[in-house]
């Protein structure tokens, strides 16, 4: 049941191919946080996808370095529901780097689950117009053959 005043927001996470082995233990932290998992599906990004996705970051130097990382193995793409679940489920995260993240904030996915700069096991959309795009990117409303995902979580 919704509690008054809180704000349920959607958000997508993203478990990266350095954490997938370690998906159990992310998906825990996250429902423990007391988020809803309300889509999750297992893909692998081709290049141009990840060019794509990262967009924001195609000027910068590390650029092809994450398209590699992001598409040298499958992907778990989850969307959240949960109270304020961008800023939640960025909290959750820690910092980018996950060297820092084991310093700053040593529960954190990144500091439990990642690496260094890159990788960095987990990824969360930075602002509710990210989320958007970034959630049509993963699910888009309307598809192809197949079954269609028509699943409702309206009481969360
Ligand atoms: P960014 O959007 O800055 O971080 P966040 O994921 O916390 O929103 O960067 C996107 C990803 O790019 C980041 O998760 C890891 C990678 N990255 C690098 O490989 N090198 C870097 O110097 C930076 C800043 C990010
Ligand atoms: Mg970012």
């Amino acid at each position: 049941a919704r509690k008054v005043g809180s704000k349920k927001e959607k958000t997508l996470a993203l478990i990266k191919p350095d954490a997938v082995t370690k998906m159990g233990l992310i998906i825990e932290a996250i429902l423990d946080s007391g988020f809803v998992i309300s889509k999750a599906k297992m893909v692998q990004l081709s290049r141009t996808e990840a060019m794509d996705f990262y967009n924001e970051h195609q000027s910068r130097s590390f650029f092809s370095d994450l398209v590699s990382f992001m598409t040298s193995g499958p992907i778990v793409a989850m969307e959240l529901i949960g109270n304020e679940a961008v800023t939640t489920w960025r909290k959750l995260l820690g910092p980018t780097n996950s060297s820092t993240a084991r310093s700053e904030l040593p529960q954190s996915i990144r500091a439990r689950f990642g690496t260094d700069g890159r990788k960095n096991a987990a990824h969360g959309s930075d602002s509710n117009a990210s989320a958007a795009r970034e959630l049509e990117f993963f699910f888009p409303s309307s598809t192809g053959y197949g079954p269609k995902n028509t699943a409702k979580f309206t009481d969360c």
